[in-house]
């Protein structure tokens, strides 16, 4: 059994090749028996593509409960509640399962918080809502449905949210989200706590909106949060972080204010190239970066991660349309766009690219890019590839999270359909968008008058 990719974390072992068993006729004569070929969990994805077509989502539902495990684990030693950034994959059935590892969800709308109602009606008790730009009608939505904490992030939020609580006389609660000025070391469009970025509030801020919430009868302040970027691989900028923090609970607290919740938001990254340590050591160093400056706070801890839950347990599979030539360069076009995928087109995001088929061993250096017409739809670049034929089907791993959410209709293509895969069984939890679900908010007449 290997790992799709060299030298990749192979725990919990989501996506494998396998050597091909219960070969059908068909495929028999096709001669594929007995060859490597990569699986999600133990279906092969060859059979799954067939089945449900491409540009196809398939996740493990294995990979993303060993993950909520694994932070579990790591932060045993704390009080803690992991609320799963829901921006991450928001697909209902994700939102579901792991609802039922017991989690708790970070949302950034209204939108995602009826999400999670929807899966789970008594979830806002474990919700926070993190986000620069709540809208009334969002805020109202939570503060109706109860949930756990408000993250504000300016002192007009905290007025619009006092109004809100106070004519629904219903009690918010609210950690102010501070931005500590700390670099995240991570592409600049997911870092946000420098004061560069339009994120939280600068720390020395922090009281006098802490004092305003005080007075009000209807918000109770409860926290303090903070949230310094994504796909963040240095764990000292989050210690570094949070020892800023630490320092401000103190002076909070020195101040008469009930400070209980430390959120300490997300951002672990993963290794979309499979070079770093395995993901039981990150999330160890992650950690000990995390709670060390709180010792003796006993505070409880909230953590917002969503790629280093989703991120490796999903991947997009693709088909190759054709392979072309322009003078030298080489070209695999695939059927999956950056409508699908949208990370390598907006963050030069690399995403390992590996064949489902894992016979041949010759390489070639090619570009991976979809049928949308511009340049910048691409998926890997000058990339060393094993060399596939047209008709074939390559699995974009560690697409788990910030992919399917990113979809969009851009050249009228339909988004994606998404297959979980779960003990053994592969469902589709969102189908195939058509042609007539695109259309279905528009018309062909504007009316004149
Ligand atoms: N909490 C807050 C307040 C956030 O803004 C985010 C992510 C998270 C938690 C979750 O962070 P994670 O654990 O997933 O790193 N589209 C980009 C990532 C954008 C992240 C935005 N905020 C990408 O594809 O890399």
């Amino acid at each position: 059994m290997k790992r799709a990719g060299a030298g990749r974390d192979v725990r919990p072992p989501a996506f494998v090749y396998r050597r091909s068993e219960n070969r059908s006729e068909r495929r028999i004569k096709r001669g594929v028996k007995g060859a490597l070929e990569l699986c999600c969990e133990r279906l092969p994805l060859e059979d799954l593509a067939a089945r449900y077509g491409t540009p196809l989502y398939v996740y493990s539902a294995a990979m993303i409960r060993a993950r909520v495990a694994a932070f579990a684990r790591a932060f045993d030693s704390i009080p803690h509640t992991l609320c799963y950034s829901v921006k991450a994959n928001s697909t209902l059935a994700i939102l579901r399962l792991i609802a039922e590892e017991g989690a708790g969800f970070d949302v950034v709308s209204g939108g995602e918080l009826r999400r999670v109602l929807r899966v789970n009606r008594k979830a806002a008790s474990k919700v926070v809502f993190s986000g620069v730009g709540k809208a009334a009608a969002e805020m109202e939505l939570a503060v109706g449905a109860g949930i756990l904490l408000f993250n504000v992030e300016s002192a007009s939020e905290l007025r619009l949210l006092a109004a809100t609580a106070t004519r629904l006389k219903k009690q918010a609660v609210v950690a102010v989200r501070v931005n500590p000025d700390v670099s995240a070391k991570t592409h600049p469009y997911i870092s946000t706590g420098l004061h560069q970025h339009k994120f939280g509030v600068p720390i020395s801020e922090a009281p006098g909106l802490y004092a305003q919430a005080a007075k009000q009868a209807f918000l109770k302040v409860a926290g303090v949060s903070v949230h310094i970027g994504s796909q963040i691989t240095n764990v000292g900028s989050f210690r570094e972080a949070l020892e800023r923090v630490a320092d401000l609970v103190r002076v909070l607290r020195e101040q008469g204010h009930d400070i209980r919740y430390l959120d300490a938001g997300g951002g672990l990254g993963i290794s979309y190239e499979g070079t770093q340590a395995s993901f039981e050591k990150q999330i160890a160093a992650y950690a000990k970066a995390v709670m060390a400056p709180l010792r003796g706070l006993k505070l409880h801890l909230l953590l917002e991660p969503g790629r280093s839950i989703v991120g490796a347990a999903g991947v997009l599979l693709t088909r190759v349309l054709y392979r072309k030539t322009n003078h030298k360069k080489r070209f695999l076009i695939v059927d999956a766009a950056m409508n699908d995928l949208l990370r390598p087109s907006l963050y030069g995001a690399h995403h390992e690219i590996v064949p489902v088929r894992g016979g041949t061993r010759e390489t070639e250096i090619a570009d991976v890019v979809g049928p949308i017409c511009e340049t910048g739809d691409f998926f890997a670049r000058d990339r060393k590839l094993r060399v596939v034929s047209e008709g074939d089907l390559l699995a974009i791993l560690d697409a788990g999270a910030y992919g399917s959410v990113l979809g969009s209709n851009y050249n009228t293509r339909g988004r994606a359909a998404e297959v979980l895969v779960k003990n053994a069984k592969a469902t589709v939890i969102r189908r195939r968008e058509s042609w007539q679900d695109q259309i279905r908010l528009e018309k062909v007449w504007a009316r004149t008058n």
